[in-house]
């Protein structure tokens, strides 16, 4: 079961061969994907031999194998960790029965706009990173930027293979369609908004990497709890990869602080920017941006559709074991609404604020990443603190996008808010300064000066290693 068939044309664990008219549908969706990819993935790097790791089996030991490889020759396709026997749904008003392997009739429209919902972002976020190829600051960067975007576009594969597999024609309709909506296109843009705005440079990609895809974890991990079966088996093991991009996005921005800081020690009293490093508030406006965008993808505060999800079992609580109880009938959640232009304390039915518990992890998750930042300007004895934004700053969904709060999450007016966004969000000035930045450093062994290098290579090749040979 867990061994993976590459004699097919679509690598896959799921016996694909034994079901020839999804197979078939596949293997004429497969095509669409490559042209997508062609035009929309990484621009001009498509014919250089790349240092990937790759799935060969769904084992622990057997998903990460490594070796050269042309992006558009990427074996992409279909993993889901083995079914386990006589699992049941263990959350919501169908606790305790059997999981489901077919889409329940009664659900098929949640599940479907599930998982369309979250296949839309794979796409997107290669779209949205398709240019940084060129502005690489090492090779061993530019390597991570293409794993994370082989991997994002086996995301889609994996949803594809949901929507074809269990809901017949508007499944492959809908599969159609994710290759259809672009990034940022007004016309016909991504589903959800952090997934529609630019990521032109390396430290919003690096800021992407930590807070959006973090996004990511957390959805997949509602949806590894899902009764439907083959769902909760697809997300458990796009984890595995997604948190190879959360170490790319951590790790990014924290060699980022590490250079300011050696700047710094380096040159006291001086602008960084002279060195060619970024200033710690320009860093710290990036992280506020990227974080608050990306807390607006858990939707809104008090949501009917996240206790609908909850209660058809379709969506549960991330690590949903470690709750007591799995119903979340006659408990409440307790949050600060904001209604009618005043902050008021409430006890919402808790299912009905899923999307705050689900918050709540997000932004306990974040805090570590502050954390880890944090440590690096202690090392360097830097007295700079980073830190996260209030989850009620900068919102475009939800009650809280009605007002203004700044960065503790206090109410304040318009007009404050003018007067202080330049300090708190990157200013076009900030923009062009981190953009001037971006210059491409491809040669062996060498680094962009705004970022301190990697402490150890990929899979124990040295940090210096060709991992893209140009
Ligand atoms: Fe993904
Ligand atoms: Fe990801």
């Amino acid at each position: 079961m867990a061994g993976i068939d590459y004699s097919q044309k679509i690598p896959n664990n799921v016996e694909l061969s034994s079901d020839k008219r999804l197979q078939r549908a596949l293997e004429e969706w497969q095509p669409n994907y490559i042209e997508w990819w062609k035009s929309m993935g990484p621009t001009d790097f498509n014919m250089n031999d790349v240092y990937l790791r790759t799935a060969v089996s769904v084992d622990a030991d057997g998903w990460a194998h490594y070796g050269f490889v042309k992006m558009p020759e990427y074996r992409w396709g279909i993993f889901l960790e083995p079914q386990q026997a006589g699992r049941k749904i263990g959350f919501g008003d169908h606790m305790g029965e059997d999981a489901w392997q077919q889409v329940p009739g009664e659900y098929r429209n949640w599940l479907r706009r599930l998982i369309v919902t979250q296949g839309d972002t794979e796409p997107a976020s290669v779209e949205q990173q398709r240019l940084l190829g060129h502005t690489a600051p090492s090779l061993y960067d530019l390597r991570n930027l293409f794993q994370v975007n082989v991997e994002e576009g086996r995301h889609l594969w994996a949803m594809v293979y949901l929507l074809h597999t269990y809901f017949g024609r508007d499944g492959r309709e809908e599969a159609e369609e994710l290759l259809q909506r672009r990034s940022g296109n007004a016309d016909h843009p991504r589903i959800l908004g952090t997934f529609n705005e630019p990521c032109e440079d390396w430290l919003s990609f690096f800021c992407f990497t930590m807070f959006t895809d973090r996004d990511g974890k957390f959805q997949l991990l509602t949806l590894a709890e899902s009764g439907f079966d083959p769902l909760a088996r697809t997300c458990r093991f796009m984890l595995t990869e997604e948190a190879h991009h959360m170490f790319v996005g951590q790790t990014g921005v924290g060699r980022v602080i590490e250079r300011t800081c050696q700047v710094m020690k380096e040159n006291p009293g001086q602008d960084v920017r002279k060195f060619g490093a970024i200033p710690m508030e320009i860093i710290q406006k990036y992280i506020n941006f990227w974080s608050s965008s990306s807390t607006d993808l858990f939707g809104a505060e008090v949501s009917s559709n996240s206790a609908n999800f909850f209660s058809a079992g379709l969506k549960g609580r991330a690590y949903e074991e470690r709750y007591e109880e799995h119903k979340a009938l006659d408990q409440t959640y307790s949050m600060e609404r904001f209604l009618e232009g005043k902050l008021v304390h409430e006890d919402v039915a808790l299912r009905n604020a899923m999307n705050e518990v689900l918050r709540d992890e997000y932004v306990k998750d974040n805090q570590k990443g502050i954390a880890y930042w944090n440590r690096i300007c202690e090392k360097y004895e830097n007295p700079f603190r980073f830190s996260l934004p209030h989850r009620r700053f900068n919102r475009k969904i939800g009650e809280y996008s009605a007002g203004r709060f700044d960065l503790e999450g206090h109410q304040i007016s318009e007009h404050t808010w003018n007067q202080k966004v330049s300090e708190w969000l990157p200013t076009v000035e900030d923009k062009i300064y981190v953009k001037s930045l971006m210059k491409p450093v491809l040669e062996k062994g060498k680094i962009a000066s705004w970022v301190a290098p990697p402490p150890k290579g990929v899979n124990d090749q040295p940090a210096d290693y060709e991992y893209v040979k140009l």
